[in-house]
């Protein structure tokens, strides 16, 4: 079962002289793998393919990778090289900045529900900066995934109340706040006409072919077109248009199941006693008895025009319903948009979206539906480096009406169910997707699968190719000319993991610095790709990972393949958001869940003996900006 990962690296592997610490023994070993590898592994199955890939020289500013490597550590911090300045800019409880309500933040977490709606959620993630003024000033727009009730309430989930509920209603979704540099610094700006938040009751607009649906009717809406808030906001997306994705992931844990769970509902995991967030007892539309449609109203990407704060957010259900963890936007030559998407559940599936029509010039209204129309995609990665994507349309490739596909709704509703039919490869958990514009590739982060092979589950395949698979891998692939193409091909661009570890389901291929369970994914500039790790609690400070205890981010020169470590977070936190303002000169990065796995609804006190950053007591969520003291390019 060890398959040698090594042979499936591209690249000129004269560049891993460029690697950094030589010195490591370990390093070297994984360096003689990487020098024994030949391209011409890859080069057979691509046919058409460009290779640019693999032989451009960056014509970004400065090295690829111009720092030197943070060391693994298990401070209550945030870590950075020598050099760059680390502020941190907007933690859960911070004020919006909207105009005459602008309430403070309460370390005892005795802010009301009302007073939250008018702050910064928790479990910062996805995030995007849309400039007002350049580099200098702009929107950041980001999710806010989940809430932690021990943290959030005082006395925690003890005596739960519709007050509770409402409060974690409105510590997720997503926010809106204006920043600027002031040069030494970047502030939030408050009051400013765009601050806004999005929350689990915000209402929104359903557009696209499941709109009107009888499975999304329910008893306060016999439209079906018509709904309150979205959920679990993970990853993100942006669009050339100017507006914002957010990506409702595992929307099912907060609905409460049916004693006996129908077919679909057992394929969301739906049970009666499984909504670990306890909204249904105090707002009944999370209890599926009682409104057995208002799920299916969630797991949908949801568009955000950030300009406007007085616009309706929409669900776009041409785009598949799925627990979505992003939506990456590309373009196609002829102007079209590309999104794709990762489904984060295990033995779940990448999908992508082929709009109909070309980007119009005139912003977000000029294209207000454009992601209303277009071609639904899954993807199956066969042996060999070659991989399709099957087309979910109604009538096509078995999905038709006797197999409970009548309409396109009725395939965009149940994508997981139309995936399955069609023979799309079940995936180990894909997250983050970035493209390279540069070179063709597209990114995928494939975070974990501890139950591949088990007995009873999915075993390997090409595209997941560990038993266990605890340390997860980026896997990429190039389409057969445009983005749109329906054919493509792929490969590992590593397998993550503890080069100390002999085990296949742990011992990676990184040249570089270790790493394990990549989860964020994003190309920046210079054709940077950063990386964001995930490693789960109860995997990290524990034998396999002891020697990396504390989450990070890493950049990779994908020219060369070297992986590098640029930051090391706090304790307890994963590293979910990043993005870059466009000199390339700022870097937002969001530290998630500091404290974790004490945290979770849990008691403050002892969340504070793992975690008390930002402000040495109760642990927040938060953006930081990483800038450099001599004002240069990150990471260069
Ligand atoms: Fe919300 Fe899959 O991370
Ligand atoms: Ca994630
Ligand atoms: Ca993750």
């Amino acid at each position: 079962m060890a398959k040698d990962f090594s042979t499936m690296d591209d690249c000129n592997p004269s560049h891993n002289q460029s690697i950094h610490d030589l010195s490591n023994p370990l390093r070297r070993t994984i360096l003689r793998g990487g020098l024994a590898t030949t391209i011409s592994s890859l080069l057979a199955p691509l046919g058409a393919v460009s290779l640019s890939g693999c032989s451009t020289t960056p014509t970004g500013i400065g090295p690829m990778l111009g720092f030197k490597s943070v060391t693994m550590n298990d401070l209550d911090t945030v870590t950075v090289p020598d050099g760059y300045r680390v502020q941190v800019l907007y933690r859960w409880g911070d004020a919006v900045g909207i105009a005459g309500n602008m309430p403070a933040y309460k370390s005892d977490a005795s802010n009301t529900a009302t007073e939250q709606e008018a702050q910064a959620g928790m479990h910062h993630d996805g995030i995007h900066y849309f400039p007002l003024d350049g580099s200098q000033r702009g929107l950041l727009v980001m999710n806010h995934e989940y809430t932690d009730d021990g943290l959030l309430h005082v006395g925690g989930m003890r005596d739960w109340s519709a007050e509770k509920v409402a409060k974690a209603q409105a510590a997720m979704g997503v926010s809106v706040i204006e920043i600027v540099n002031r040069g030494n610094s970047w502030e939030v700006v408050r009051p400013s006409r765009f601050a806004r938040r999005v929350t689990a009751t915000t209402p929104m607009l359903i557009t696209g072919p499941a709109r009107g649906h009888a499975r999304l009717r329910t008893r306060d809406d016999a439209s079906g077109a018509v709904v309150l808030g979205t959920v679990n906001n993970c990853a993100h997306g942006f669009t050339p248009w100017g507006t914002y994705l957010t990506c409702e992931e595992n929307f099912n844990g907060y609905f409460n199941g049916p004693d006996k769970p129908d077919a679909d509902q057992a394929r969301w995991g739906l049970k009666k006693g499984g909504a670990g967030y306890r909204w249904h007892e105090f707002d009944e539309r999370f209890d599926v008895a009682r409104h057995p449609n208002e799920y299916n109203r969630f797991g949908w990407v949801v568009e955000i025009d950030p300009m406007d704060p007085t616009s309706t957010p929409v669900k776009r259900t041409a785009l598949g319903r799925a627990a979505h963890e992003g939506a990456h936007v590309t373009q196609t030559r002829d102007g079209r948009v590309v999104v794709y998407m990762g489904e984060d559940s295990r033995f779940e599936y990448i999908y992508k979206f082929v709009s109909r029509d070309a980007v119009r010039p005139g912003g977000a209204k000029a294209n207000a539906d454009l992601l209303d129309h277009g071609t639904l995609y899954v993807a199956r990665f066969n042996a060999g480096g070659r991989g399709e994507w099957i087309e979910l349309t109604q009538g096509k490739n078995g999905l038709t009406a006797e197999r409970g596909f009548a309409s396109q709704g009725d395939v965009v509703i149940s994508t997981r169910q139309a995936s399955d039919l069609v023979g799309a490869t079940k995936m180990d958990r894909p997250e983050w997707i970035a493209s390279d514009a540069k070179t063709g590739w597209v990114y995928c982060t494939l975070t974990n699968n501890a139950t591949r092979g088990k007995p009873g589950f999915p075993g390997v395949d090409a595209a997941n190719p560990r038993v266990e698979n605890t340390m997860g891998n980026i896997i990429r692939w190039k389409e057969d000319g445009d983005f749109a193409a329906t054919t493509f091909a792929w490969n590992h661009f590593v397998m993550a993991g503890n080069p100390v570890l002999d085990r296949a389901d742990a011992k990676g291929n990184v040249k570089g610095d270790q790493l394990g369970s990549p989860d964020g994914l994003w190309v920046d500039g210079r054709g940077v790709l950063w990386i964001e790790t995930d490693i789960s609690t109860s995997t990290l400070g524990k034998g396999d990972y002891a020697a990396t205890p504390n989450n990070g981010m890493y950049a990779a020169d994908t020219t060369t393949g070297e992986i590098r470590r640029f930051l090391v977070g706090p304790r307890g936190c994963e590293l979910t958001g990043v993005i870059m303002t466009p000199d390339m000169k700022s870097l937002f990065v969001n530290i998630q869940h500091p404290g974790e796995p004490a945290s979770e609804r849990s008691n403050p006190d002892e969340v504070m003996k793992v975690s008390t950053w930002p402000d040495k007591a109760r642990p927040r969520s938060a953006t930081i900006v990483i800038t450099r003291a001599d004002g240069g390019v990150i990471g260069a």
